[in-house]
C-alpha cells in the first residue's frame, strides 16, 4: 500500500490543471448500458474508481477501451447481474441499477460501498424505482429490481439530507427509457447532474430542467450511441484553491469552471484569499490575513461537503474561531482526529467542528479515511512544518488524478512511498 511523504512549509506556486470530474464519469459511464451502439466520452480522469466501474462494465458484457482520457463502450449485449464484489468497492457503483432496469427490465445489484462518511442507505434511489413500476427485493446483500412494464410517474426524491445526486441520475437513466413521462420534484440540482443529462439528451433522451429541483423526462423507445467530454472536477479545483491558500502560495488553476464553484470562491474571499477570474482559470493567492469563517455544507448550490475536509485544514491556520457544519453526512469528520495528530485544536459537538485556529501546524505519520479525509491531510502536511508520513493513499487515488505529480510541479516536495 502507497503512502506519500511530504515535506511541509512549502508555499504552491505555478499552474495546474483540473481533470474530469469523478462524480460526473461514473454515472455517465454507467449511462452508456442504455444503448448496444458505441459511445466515446472524453476528459476521462485516470481514478481507480474509473477503473472499477469500467471493470464492472465489462462484467456486465460489454466491451471497453480506455486510452488515455478517452473510454470507448459498445454495450452491444449485457447481462442484468452486477459483480457482487466489484460493485461493493465504490458508491458509484449503483449507477447502472437505473440503466439496466431501463434497457432489460430487470437488475440485479450488490449494496454498493465507499467511503465511510455515514450510512449511506439508497432508499431513495429504490423508492423512485418503484415509482416507475418496479418490484424490489432485497436478498442476500443483492438489490433483485424487475420492471415487466417501466411507465413514468411523478416522485418526489428529496430525503432527509436533502436531494440525492447519484439517486437523481439513476432514476433519469431509468426513465430514460420508461414509457410515458417522469417528473422528479426535488431533484439534486449538481452540475454533475447536469453532465448526465446533457450525455443522455446527446444519447437522443428527452430531458428537460436539469440542474433545477424539476426534472422533466419524456420516455423514448431506444437511445443511440454519442460522444461526450466530461466537465471538469469542481472538487478537485477546489483543492488546489485551498492548498495554493494554505500554503501561502499563487496558484492558477486551468480547466476549472468557476460557475460551479461560487460557494466555495465567496468562503475563501470571505477567508481574506485573492480569487481571480480569467476566462476558464482561476488565480488564487492569500490577500493579507486568512479571517475565520463559519460554513453549512448543503446541497448545490451551497457549499459542498466534499469541500468541507479541505476548508477545515484552512480554518486550523487561520487565527480565530471557525465553525463547520455538517449537513449531508453524518459521519464526515474523520479527518479531526489525525489533524489533531499536527497539531489542530478542533472539537465536534454535535454536526458540528469548532476550530480554534492559527496554531502552526507540525509534520506527523497520520492515516487517511476517505477520499476527502485524505485531500484534507494532504493539504495540512504541506502546510505543516516538517514530515508528514499520508498513509492509506489509495483513498486519494479513487478520485484525484495524479494529485502528487500535480502537486509537485507546484513545487510541493511530495513523494509516493511503498509501505512496508
Ligand atoms: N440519502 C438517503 N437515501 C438515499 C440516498 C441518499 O437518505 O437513497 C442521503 C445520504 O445518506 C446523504 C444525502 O442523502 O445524507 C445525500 O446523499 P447523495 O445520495 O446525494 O450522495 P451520493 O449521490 O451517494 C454523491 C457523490 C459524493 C457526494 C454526494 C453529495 C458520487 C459517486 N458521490 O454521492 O461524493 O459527497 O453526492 O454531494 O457521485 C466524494 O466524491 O468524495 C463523495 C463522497
Amino acid at each position: 500500500m502507497d503512502s506519500l511523504l511530504i515535506k511541509g512549509g512549502v508555499p504552491l506556486n505555478g499552474d495546474v490543471t483540473i481533470s474530469g470530474a469523478k462524480n460526473a464519469v461514473l454515472p455517465i459511464m454507467a449511462a452508456t448500458l442504455l444503448t448496444a451502439e458505441r459511445c466515446v466520452i472524453r476528459r476521462v480522469p485516470d481514478l481507480s474508481d474509473v477503473k472499477f466501474m469500467a471493470q464492472i462494465l465489462t462484467s456486465l458484457g460489454a466491451e471497453v477501451k480506455l486510452e488515455g482520457d478517452t473510454f470507448t463502450v459498445c454495450a452491444a449485449k449485457i447481462n442484468p447481474v452486477g459483480d457482487y464484489d466489484l460493485i461493493r468497492k465504490m458508491r458509484g457503483s449503483i449507477c447502472i441499477m437505473g440503466p439496466l432496469l431501463g434497457r432489460l427490465r430487470k437488475a440485479t445489484v450488490s449494496l454498493p460501498g465507499g467511503c465511510v462518511i455515514g450510512a449511506r442507505p439508497i432508499d431513495l434511489h429504490l423508492k423512485g424505482f418503484q415509482a416507475l413500476g418496479a418490484k424490489i427485493k432485497i436478498e442476500a446483500g443483492y438489490v433483485h429490481a424487475t420492471a415487466p412494464k417501466l411507465k413514468g410517474g411523478d416522485l418526489f426524491l428529496g430525503g432527509r439530507a436533502g436531494p440525492t445526486v447519484l439517486g437523481t441520475a439513476n432514476i433519469m437513466m431509468a426513465a430514460s427509457l420508461a414509457e410515458g413521462v417522469t417528473i422528479i420534484e426535488s431533484a439534486a440540482c449538481e452540475p454533475e447532474v447536469v453532465d448526465v443529462a446533457n450525455f443522455l439528451n446527446a444519447m437522443g433522451a428527452k430531458i428537460v430542467g436539469a440542474g433545477s429541483p424539476t426534472v422533466t423526462i419524456t420516455g423514448v423507445k431506444k437511445l443511440h450511441g454519442a460522444e461526450h467530454e466530461v466537465i471538469p472536477d469542481r472538487i478537485e479545483a477546489a483543492t488546489f484553491a485551498i492548498a495554493a491558500a494554505a500554503t501561502n502560495g499563487e496558484v492558477t488553476i486551468h480547466g476549472a469552471r468557476a460557475d460551479h464553484l461560487h460557494a466555495v470562491l465567496d468562503k475563501l474571499r470571505e477567508a481574506g484569499v485573492k480569487i481571480e477570474r480569467n476566462g476558464a482559470s482561476i488565480k488564487v493567492k492569500r490577500n493579507g490575513k486568512l479571517k475565520p469563517v463559519d460554513i453549512t455544507t448543503l446541497p448545490y448550490s451551497g457549499f459542498p461537503t466534499d469541500v468541507q475536509a479541505q476548508m477545515m485544514v484552512l480554518m486550523a491556520l487561520t487565527p480565530g474561531i471557525s465553525i463547520i457544519t455538517e449537513r449531508i453526512f453524518e459521519s464526515r469528520f474523520m479527518h479531526v482526529s489525525e489533524l489533531a495528530r499536527l497539531g489542530a485544536d478542533i472539537a465536534i459537538e454535535g454536526p458540528s467542528a469548532i476550530i480554534k485556529g492559527g496554531k502552526p501546524l507540525s509534520g506527523a505519520p497520520v492515516m487517511a479515511s476517505d477520499l476527502r479525509a485524505s485531500a484534507a491531510l494532504v493539504i495540512a502536511g504541506l502546510a505543516a512544518r516538517g514530515k508528514t508520513q499520508v498513509n492509506r493513499v489509495y483513498h486519494l487515488d479513487r478520485g484525484y488524478e495524479k494529485i502528487d505529480a500535480k502537486l509537485r510541479k507546484l513545487g510541493a516536495r511530495i513523494e509516493r512511498v511503498q509501505e512496508t
